[in-house]
């Protein structure tokens, strides 16, 4: 019964019905600077490191809002003591203009299998038992309301290396296909 009225509350409090255009390196960076404030009294904290100004156009301020305050607010709870919590913005300049907003922890991560399902609604992985309040809702309003506008979302416990490159020569390629 508690799930049903939650999944009502769920369903209606997606969207606003607002649609502007949103200064979104603003919304992130008043996220990321609340977040450290909640993070520091549990002795952790949110870094941010944001590109220069990002408007999107024709969007819902207040659903992005808690769209990213879930998803930062996870990662404030799964990170260990002393954990900082990294906040990442980046334009991405591909085949169309997007920005990337990546939110990074050092807490446990999540079993691969269950990488998609946690955005389903009252998905809870055990350990997050231990990790005190919520309800298994917050990814699940994130993607919809993501998805409402025009983005996308995915968890992933990613390595990544890269370097940065000088020159890419004729010979070099070469040598590296031999
Ligand atoms: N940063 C994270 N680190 C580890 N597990 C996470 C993280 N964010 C989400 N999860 C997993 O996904 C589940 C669903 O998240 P969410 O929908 O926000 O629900 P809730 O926060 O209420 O548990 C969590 O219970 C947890 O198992
Ligand atoms: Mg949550």
């Amino acid at each position: 019964m508690a799930q049903i009225l939650t999944l009502a509350r769920f369903e209606s409090g997606l969207t606003s019905g607002t649609r502007e255009s949103v200064n979104f390196s603003q919304l992130v960076e008043e996220i990321a600077a609340e977040g450290n404030f909640e993070a520091q009294a549990l002795g952790k904290s949110v870094s941010l490191d944001a590109a220069a100004s990002v408007i999107l156009a024709n969007a819902d301020p207040h659903a992005l809002r808690s769209a990213c305050e879930n998803i930062v607010r996870n990662a404030i709870r799964f990170s260990p003591p002393g954990g900082n919590v990294e906040v990442n913005l980046t334009v991405r300049r591909e085949s169309e203009q997007r920005v990337l907003l990546s939110v990074r922890d050092c807490g446990p991560g999540v079993p691969d299998e269950h990488l998609k399902t946690i955005f389903q609604p009252f998905f809870r992985f055990n350990h997050s038992q231990k990790a005190g309040e919520g309800n298994g809702l917050g990814l699940a309003i994130a993607s919809e309301a993501v998805r409402l506008n025009g983005g996308s979302i995915k968890a992933s416990n990613l390595v990544e290396v890269d370097f940065p490159i000088r020159e890419v020569s004729e010979t070099n390629s070469q040598i590296v296909q031999r």
